[in-house]
């Protein structure tokens, strides 16, 4: 079965064309770094219409590098929650145009989801059930994920998103935009125990997230250090230092959440998925985390971390498979789901 994905919830256009739900044919993803670079953010009316320029020319390359056209599909995915509504509409659009001019089945993917699902892509055996922790710009979730496409929520942040702290803590340190990778970058240069930076674990058993006290203690860091020395600009070397100390607190709270998440659910295997899941010290922790306590680990490639569209055509396809197949009335959703109440 053939899938057509779709995705436009944030600052990535993005297309993709993929068979059975895991080999991946073409992905093609128009990205608008440069676009919000001056901002030091997304800006939502420049995100939506850049969208509205690169989706057609997305999909067009999808289709030709996976070497099929419109009439060898079987159905069109599209991310539809959460995200920006006006970016989420742009392929909601596109995805409903083709599915009714094709008379394909639509199907509406949750993008978090989608990031869980990313660990599925270019692999034989997919690796559910498992625990998965995505973290990317918008949000950060635990999810017991029991199949491809039933994820139960577990944790999720009470504030900031892991890489929305990365953002904006790499705005302090004037890195640029998009900031994790900057401080990725920067980190290695550094030493990660130079500033001890809190760790907000909230309760003992708490699989919940909370990031924005980490990023005033290290605006507030930067601005004692200025009081002290006042006029003389930061090294690399204390950028380094600082931007490696805040990447280790993140880091340790998320690790530790994880295979903590992992202990209660009693499942063998985790994975992790979006755009903070590139980061190479993440990577590094919880591989040496999972080793250390059993478990399995699933690291999709950067380029399924990041926003991409072959995420939400391979879930598309087992959702497909479960009926859960939606109309022409399907809507955009800006919101994350809840967890439920125990
Ligand atoms: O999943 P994603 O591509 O888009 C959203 O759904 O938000 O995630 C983007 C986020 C940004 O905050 C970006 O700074 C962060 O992922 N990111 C990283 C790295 N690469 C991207 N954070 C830490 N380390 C990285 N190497
Ligand atoms: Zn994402």
């Amino acid at each position: 079965m053939i899938v057509l994905g779709l995705e436009s919830s944030c600052d990535e256009t993005a297309a993709s064309v993929v068979r059975d739900g895991r080999e991946v044919l073409s992905n093609v993803v128009a990205s608008q770094d440069q676009l919000h670079l001056p901002y030091g953010g997304v800006v939502p009316e420049i995100a939506c219409r850049a969208h509205l320029a690169a989706l057609l020319p997305a999909v067009e390359r999808a289709l030709a590098d996976a070497g099929v056209t419109a009439r060898d599909l079987d159905a069109v995915a599209v991310a539809h929650k959460p995200g920006l509504v006006g970016a989420l509409l742009i392929a909601l659009t596109g995805a409903k145009t083709i599915a009714w001019l094709h008379d394909l089945p639509l199907i509406g993917v949750n993008h978090l989801h989608a990031h869980v699902y990313a660990a599925a892509l270019d692999r034989d055996a997919p690796p559910f059930p498992c625990v998965s922790l995505v973290a990317s710009g918008g949000h950060t979730s635990l999810y017991h994920s029991r199949s491809a496409w039933e994820h139960d929520l577990m944790g999720a942040t009470l504030d900031d998103a892991a890489g929305e702290a990365f953002d904006k803590v790499a705005g302090i340190l004037n890195l640029g935009y998009p900031g994790g990778p900057a401080i990725d970058r920067a980190a290695r240069l550094g030493n990660p125990k130079a500033v001890r930076f809190p760790r907000a674990r909230l309760d003992a058993e708490s699989l919940d997230f909370s990031f924005s006290g980490l990023k005033t203690a290290v605006l507030y860091h930067c601005r004692d250090r200025d009081a002290i020395r006042p006029g003389e600009a930061r090294s690399d070397r204390e950028t380094a230092d600082i931007a490696a100390s805040f990447q280790e607190a993140v880091v340790d709270v998320l690790t530790d959440k994880l295979l903590r998440a992992a202990r209660r659910c009693a499942v063998g295997t985790v994975t992790i998925g979006g755009g903070v899941a590139a980061n190479s010290r993440l990577r590094e922790r919880i591989a040496d985390g999972a080793r250390r306590n059993g478990l399995a680990l699933v690291l999709p490639p950067a380029k399924y971390c990041l926003d991409n569209a072959a995420m939400a055509a391979g879930i598309g396809y087992h959702l497909h498979k479960a009926g859960r197949v939606s109309d022409l009335t399907l809507d955009a959703d800006p919101t994350a789901e809840r967890r439920r109440p125990a």
